[in-house]
């Protein structure tokens, strides 16, 4: 079991499988992209299959999702998904992605032991998209949504980052896209996570003007905590249901009390938080031979000092040494 010393037990493991991306989100990377991590420090399949099925046999790992980077990126994948889905037990399986290159590999996942899949998607308008991700991909990503849907991954969900003087208006038009086509869509504060580290709390839209901006044109009833569980997003019913919309607030309504995670880089560290800033090193432990107990007991101990909080709002909050694309979201 992944215990802290709050009581926190982590049974969903978020696993990045590249750092490497085809956008280049302005909130997330500058337009020359970032330095890569080199191939020899990437996890292998096969060391990334290892540390799963050690997370999953002996720590108690319930569900996996597989992060970036822009994990479709990552030749492997659905190799990665089908040797998951063989772990006994079987742990869920779930894809965070842009959407770019699903419409080809969406089938294939899913019949590999994919279970579902979060697509992230900022507007609903071709060429805000362009000024958002630098890169014309708008109908590749609708496209990969549509492709999800049609292959059986169950619910498609749509993660969505609002910035002001861009797509800061289209919250309620991007909800009625979302309802028309069966995608739940979650819109997320926007968090210190940016390689360029130009975030500012002032520059930022808060959960509370979303849900003003999206109950001028619906009626939004708040879903009971009991149904929320560990997760991040507080959902509402739309209309009264059964679509449902949700809010990620990591900034001004966090969530850390319940939090459930822990979280592998695609270079094989262990991370306790996205806003951690220390890593445990488990790859050094892999290539020197250890064994998987003493890969265990590393990952427990990583676990075991885990913060109670993301200390957002602490007066000397540092943002974590790695950008949000090398992290896994
Ligand atoms: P579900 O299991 O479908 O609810 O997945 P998810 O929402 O946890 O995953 P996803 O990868 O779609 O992440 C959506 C947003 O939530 C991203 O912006 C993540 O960075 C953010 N997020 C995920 N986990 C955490 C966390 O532990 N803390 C904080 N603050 N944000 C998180
Ligand atoms: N703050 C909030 N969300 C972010 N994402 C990327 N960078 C940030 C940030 N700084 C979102 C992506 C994607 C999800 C995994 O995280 O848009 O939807
Ligand atoms: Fe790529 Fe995601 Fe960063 Fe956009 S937010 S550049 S899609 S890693």
């Amino acid at each position: 079991m992944l215990i802290d010393t709050f009581g926190r037990v982590a049974t969903d493991l978020r696993v990045s499988l590249t750092d490497r991306c085809n956008l280049r989100c302005t909130y997330c990377m500058p337009e020359e992209g970032l330095q890569w991590l080199a191939k020899p420090d990437l996890l292998t399949d096969d060391e990334i299959v290892r540390l799963i099925g050690i997370a999953v046999t002996e720590l108690g790992v319930e569900e996996v999702r597989f992060t970036g980077g822009e994990p479709l990126l990552r030749p492997g994948l659905a190799g990665i998904v089908e040797r998951c889905a063989a772990l006994e037990p079987r742990p869920r399986m779930s894809l965070t992605t842009n959407g770019i290159g699903l419409e080809r590999t969406a089938g294939a996942l899913r019949d590999a032991g994919l279970d579902r899949v979060n697509v992230s998607l900022d507007t609903l308008r071709p060429e805000v998209f362009r000024t958002m991700t630098r890169r014309d991909r708008h109908r590749d990503v609708l496209r990969g949504l549509e492709a999800a849907r049609a292959a059986g991954l169950d619910p498609v969900k749509v993660n969505t980052v609002l910035m002001p003087g861009l797509n800061g208006d289209e919250a309620p038009d991007l909800l009625a896209w979302a309802v028309e086509h069966g995608y739940e869509l979650r819109f997320i504060e926007q968090m210190p996570l940016d390689a360029q580290h130009g975030w500012t709390r002032d520059g930022m839209i808060t959960a509370g003007e979303i849900l003003a901006s999206l109950r001028t044109r619906f009626h939004l009833t708040a879903e009971g905590e009991d149904e929320r569980g560990s997760a991040p997003a507080e959902r509402w019913l739309v209309d009264g249901g059964p679509a449902r919309v949700g809010v990620i607030a990591s900034v001004t309504r966090p969530f850390c009390r319940a939090c459930d995670r822990t979280r592998l880089t695609a270079d094989g560290q262990v991370r306790t938080c996205l806003f951690a800033r220390e890593e445990s090193d488990l790859r050094g432990a892999l290539r020197s031979g250890a064994p998987d107990e003493e890969i265990a007991r590393l990952w427990r101990t990583a676990m075991w000092g885990k913060k109670a909080g993301s200390g957002l709002d602490d007066p000397s909050f540092l943002q974590p040494q790695r950008p949000m694309s090398a992290i896994g979201g």
